[in-house]
């Protein structure tokens, strides 16, 4: 006897739902007027949003682009949100089947979010059941197994996907074209983390002094998720090691303890700028090459450390490979290429 392939899919695997970090529900934005920054993308969206709900339609699908912890998920949930609808979160590691996905978007209803992180990591075949669902809104169904199986289309309802990814040169052309809305993040300024930090400070009901706000923000590679890592690390400093007030004084210390220098730098981006001066003549050296010296994987290297050194001006994507700029080699207290050069000798 025939079994439907997707009954199964009546169980969802509960990985595939992904649980929130426990430490920053607490500090995620809730609506669009507490999401600080991104003045351009705030705005747009709160248009897209208006619009859809006075028609009472589903929102166009949204593409998110940027750096880790940028406020991608934060967004999308704050789209749900804003529009009163269901918020779903999967990330495309965790869609392993075609079932994987079906099983999450026959528990869509009118007008739901679908949030898919990382969907550059989407299979082909997941992927082409998605095109169908974004554009169609019908689901393949297979009904049967071996030679009598037959596919039906099941109709789903109208639903926003959402989907965010550090690498968009990796996403298909066809699925890019998908998505009816594209937002590109771009990293936050000193004022913008600032009254991040001073926000979660009165979440948190820690006391800071605004200068320290201030400190901190230049210290947080332009991200919201560091500056709140920041922000928690430094309370703990606060709390043990003086009265409990973030002062910067506080911040000085703490930042030497974590090793975090006045660019917000962390050890390994100066390994990686180190092992290209000292290892690689200054550059050009591939990715992959640069990855294994420092110990970190592709991925860490190209979506966490390089976009932040780039932006400070301190590395360099050339089309043979990463370069250390003369920037990096004065931040490092190193003088002139011709120096690296000569460590090269070995
Ligand atoms: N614009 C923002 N305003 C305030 N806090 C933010 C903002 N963007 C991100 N955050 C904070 O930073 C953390 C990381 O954001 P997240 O949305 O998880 O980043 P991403 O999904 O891009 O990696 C969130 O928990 C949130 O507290
Ligand atoms: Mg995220």
């Amino acid at each position: 006897m025939g079994t439907d392939n997707y009954m199964e899919s009546s169980f969802i695997r509960p990985d595939i739902f992904l649980q929130e970090d426990e430490k920053e529900t607490g500090l995620r934005p809730r609506f669009l007027d507490e999401f600080q920054g991104q003045r351009l993308i705030k705005e747009n969206l709160w248009v897209f949003i208006e619009a859809a709900r006075s028609r009472r339609e589903s929102l166009d699908h949204l593409f998110l682009i940027g750096p880790p912890g940028l406020g991608k998920t934060t967004l999308a949930q704050i789209t749900a949100n804003e529009l009163g609808v269901d918020f779903k979160v999967t990330s495309a590691p965790a869609l392993d089947k075609p079932k994987d996905l079906a099983g999450i978007l026959t528990t869509v209803t009118e007008r739901t979010v679908f949030f898919i992180d990382e969907i550059h990591r989407l299979k082909p075949a997941i992927e082409e059941m998605l095109y169908i669902a974004m554009e169609d809104y019908e689901l393949d169904w297979i009904i049967g197994q071996g030679p009598g199986a037959r596919t039906v289309r099941i109709p789903i309802p109208p639903f926003t996907l959402v989907g965010a990814t550090t690498k968009a040169g990796m996403v298909s052309s066809p699925l890019i074209s998908r998505f009816g809305i594209v937002q590109r993040f771009g990293f936050y300024d000193r004022d913008e983390l600032s009254s991040i930090i001073r926000r979660s400070a009165g979440i948190l009901a820690v006391r800071l002094e605004d200068e320290a706000a201030a400190f901190m923000a230049d210290c947080s590679r332009g991200t919201p998720r560091v500056a709140n890592r920041l922000l928690r690390r430094m309370r703990d400093f606060a709390q043990v090691l003086s009265d409990g007030v973030i002062t910067c004084d506080v911040v000085t210390k703490g930042l030497d303890k974590l090793q975090i220098d006045t660019l917000g730098l962390e050890r390994y981006d100066r390994e990686i700028l180190l092992s290209i001066i000292q290892n690689f003549g200054g550059g050009p050296v591939g990715a992959e090459t640069l990855a294994i010296s420092i110990g970190e994987s592709i991925d860490t290297l190209e979506d966490y450390y390089e976009p932040y050194l780039i932006q400070c001006g301190l590395l360099q994507r050339t089309p043979r490979g990463r370069m250390a700029t003369e920037k990096a080699y004065r931040h490092l207290g190193i003088d002139g290429k011709s120096n690296g050069n000569e460590r090269l000798l070995f």
